[in-house]
């Protein structure tokens, strides 16, 4: 029996154009660009603005701008996994809506919530597809819009996230290349400082959870740091250490973008230079699921066959987890 791994054969990202900086912040609650910059890396983020646009608009923008690149027909495409915590509405799936925009007609399409591991648990999910040969072409998209569950009268959450996502085409290789290895992780105590409190089926939409700003990300900072700092970091080190990698055996370091301070660590951990890490939470915040296809995107240009790299996300749930990928092709 052939052996397939799943590889990653194209990239696309998208951002709306909208953007609130650090300084649109000092005049919308309590807080300085010095206090942002310094404890978080951001200076701005983009925000999808306009009614009735969720999402899907993001996710079906980097869709139709991968098949596009890839000149990928719509129909060939046989699943799509959508990486989200802030789905267009609680159901149908914010994949079927991107299906439906971008023509997708053979696909089965789902969501998926790990919240900012989300990406990195769909790109697993989907390789197993792959690798079992039932499936030729997957896409994952990771896409939010946080905008649309952020309390921007909260100092402690409003600066933080942004609006984009980005989208993959998975399919398989014969060489060795593509996911190699993951490890992933689940602690559901996590839930108790990062949830959002209603909206869901335990505590349904009402007039007193919104009068209580229930319906908004809500985060215990400090212990959802500590929590994020260790954990990134040791499943990126213990990804390297069950493969025999060395620090210079990896070229690139992916990380969530949730805080520069964590980003750091994790490169520390692993040994590696700040230039071989990719970083744009100064101009994105964190889009939770959207962090890893937007750096890359971003990065695409600059990545070589065969290049090591290491994706790592730490997120609410908690989930975490790390990949080993070996890109699969050079610049166009
Ligand atoms: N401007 C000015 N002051 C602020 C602001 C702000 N925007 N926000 C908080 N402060 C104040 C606090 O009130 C506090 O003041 P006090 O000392 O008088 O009480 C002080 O700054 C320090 O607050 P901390 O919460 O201790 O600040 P910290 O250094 O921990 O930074 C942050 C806060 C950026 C949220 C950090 O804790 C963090 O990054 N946490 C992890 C985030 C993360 O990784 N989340 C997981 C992914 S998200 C997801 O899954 C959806």
């Amino acid at each position: 029996m052939r052996r397939y791994k799943a590889a990653i054969t194209g990239i696309h990202g998208w951002v709306p154009e909208d953007i609130l900086t650090n300084a649109d912040f000092e005049k919308m609650v309590d807080t300085t660009d010095e206090w942002i910059l310094s404890r978080t890396g951001i200076r701005e983020r983009h925000i999808l603005k306009g009614e009735g646009k969720g999402t899907s608009v993001i996710g079906t923008e980097a869709v139709k701008g991968l098949l596009l690149k890839t000149q990928t027909k719509p129909e060939d495409v046989d699943m799509l996994i959508c990486a989200t915590v802030t789905p267009d509405m609680m159901f149908p799936a914010t994949a079927n809506i991107i299906s439906h925009n971008c023509g997708i007609k053979n696909a089965f399409s789902y969501d998926l919530n790990a919240a900012c591991s989300g990406f990195l648990y769909a790109l697993v999910t989907a390789s197993k597809f792959i690798e079992s040969d039932t499936h030729k072409k997957i896409i994952v998209v990771g896409a939010d819009k946080m905008s649309s569950i952020v309390d921007y009268t909260d100092r402690q959450t409003c600066v933080l996230f942004g609006d984009g996502g980005g989208a993959v085409l998975l399919e398989p290789t014969t060489e060795e290349i593509g996911l190699i290895d993951s490890i992933m992780h689940t602690d559901g105590s996590g839930m108790i400082h990062l949830h959002m409190k209603a909206g869901g089926s335990a505590k349904p939409p009402s007039h007193a959870t919104i009068d209580a700003k229930e319906h908004f990300v809500y985060q215990e900072g400090q212990p959802v740091f500590k929590f994020a700092v260790t954990n990134m970091a040791d499943v990126a080190v213990a990804i390297m250490e069950k493969n025999q990698l060395t620090s210079k055996d990896i070229a690139w370091l992916v990380p969530h973008q949730a805080n520069m301070r964590i980003i750091e660590a994790t490169a520390r951990r692993m040994g590696i230079q700040k230039e071989q890490v990719m970083i744009n939470i100064e101009r994105y915040g964190n889009t939770t699921c959207g962090t890893l296809p937007l750096c890359l995107w971003e990065w695409e240009p600059q990545l070589r066959k065969g290049d090591n790299i290491v994706l790592a996300a730490f997120g609410g749930g908690f989930t975490w987890g790390s990949i080993w990928l070996k890109w699969a092709y050079d610049p166009a």
